[in-house]
């Protein structure tokens, strides 16, 4: 595993890309972040949070399937980014299915026929960048080399594109936050993996071996966090176009959560990445390598190697570089960071 040093200048990207707001001063202390995402509820919870977040300068989006295809990602990234007033950032986008296989379809009972919901926002006008996605990530961390934090939300098949297309993507890039996996607790996907993980597992062994620091945000912790239904009510009051929009999208997503886990509110899956990122010290992380199974009934199951990573290694785990993997979070504290940006 690599540790470097964070230096948190902003990162400059210059895409071809019709702009319709002014970007807003960053301040210089912001951290750059690339965010690879599937909105998605929950992303749209995140992507909102990041941007309400003085903290981090979100110097673009990548799109992937996931929670609906890429196209409708990409629509959604759109809206989210106009709700937000924030349409100077640039949206790349990301593959269509998994590098090996095909897209295993849309979750339209838990995220929407449209991804959001069934928010039926009306259609965005803006334009993605002609590169695609992997080629905006290398091309984004190559412009500032050891600044640019690249954080996923969804399927990691876009990373795996750019480390194959562009190996030097893994030493330009500062660290990479992925949300998904399951290291000590079942899947919500399957009984063994997390859906982000078990939509392109081949991508994600590729991405969890690559020699970069790298942490995994998965089910371990995000299924520790859930907002309240009293506070998912406050955010959906909130007067501004963020609480409008969530006010269309979180209810089917509620309802998804009541029906199957039997609680009244919501995990804080991507959400809780921008919670790491903002206050890395309200979670406990693993250093183990990882392995992502491929084969048979346990496809995309994270495994860490708990034990010897040494010479008395598994050979499966031998040589695979370490990963920071969340075990324990401060859920109240997450929970309340949440709802506090999401009603700024
Ligand atoms: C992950 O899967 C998706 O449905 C969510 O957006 C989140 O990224 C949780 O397993
Ligand atoms: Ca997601």
């Amino acid at each position: 595993m690599r540790l470097r040093p964070v230096p948190w200048q902003r990162a400059m990207y210059s895409p071809t890309v019709t702009s319709q707001n002014p970007a807003p001063p960053s301040s210089s202390s912001a951290r750059p972040v690339l965010i690879d995402t599937d909105p998605g509820v929950d992303d749209a919870m995140a992507i909102l949070m990041a941007l309400a977040s003085p903290e981090l300068d979100v110097v673009g989006l990548t799109t992937i399937f996931g929670n609906a295809a890429t196209d409708v990602t990409t629509r959604n990234a759109f809206s989210l980014l106009e709700t937000a007033g924030r349409t100077d950032i640039p949206v790349a986008v990301g593959r269509s299915n998994p590098i090996a296989t095909d897209y295993l379809g849309p979750v339209p009972q838990v995220h929407g026929t449209d991804g959001l919901g069934n928010a039926s926002l009306h259609a965005p006008q803006e334009q993605p960048v002609e590169a695609d996605a992997a080629t905006f990530i290398h091309d984004t961390v190559a412009a500032s080399p050891g600044e640019v934090t690249v954080l996923t939300l969804g399927p990691v098949t876009n990373l795996a594109d750019s480390i194959t297309r562009f190996p030097d993507v893994v030493d330009l890039v500062d660290r990479v936050v992925v949300m998904g996996g399951n290291a000590l607790v079942p899947g919500n996907a399957t009984p063994t993996a997390e859906a982000n993980i078990n939509n392109d597992p081949e991508a994600a062994d590729l991405v969890f071996g690559a020699d970069w620091d790298i942490t995994m945000v998965g089910l371990d912790v995000t299924q520790q966090v859930t907002l309240s239904g009293a506070a998912i009510e406050r955010i959906m009051a909130h007067p501004s176009p963020t609480g409008t929009l969530l006010a269309k999208a979180i209810p089917l997503y509620r309802s998804f959560f009541e029906a199957t886990n039997g609680i009244d509110g919501i995990y804080l899956h991507d959400p809780s990445t921008i919670a790491y990122l903002l206050d890395p010290a309200a979670f406990t992380t693993n250093p183990w390598p990882l392995r992502v199974e491929t084969e048979g009934f346990s496809r995309g199951k994270t495994w860490p190697n708990l034990g010897d990573t040494d010479d008395a290694s598994p050979p499966a785990w031998r040589d695979r570089p370490l990963v920071n993997v969340c075990t324990g979070v401060d859920a109240i504290q997450v929970a309340g960071l949440v709802e506090e940006r999401l009603t700024r």
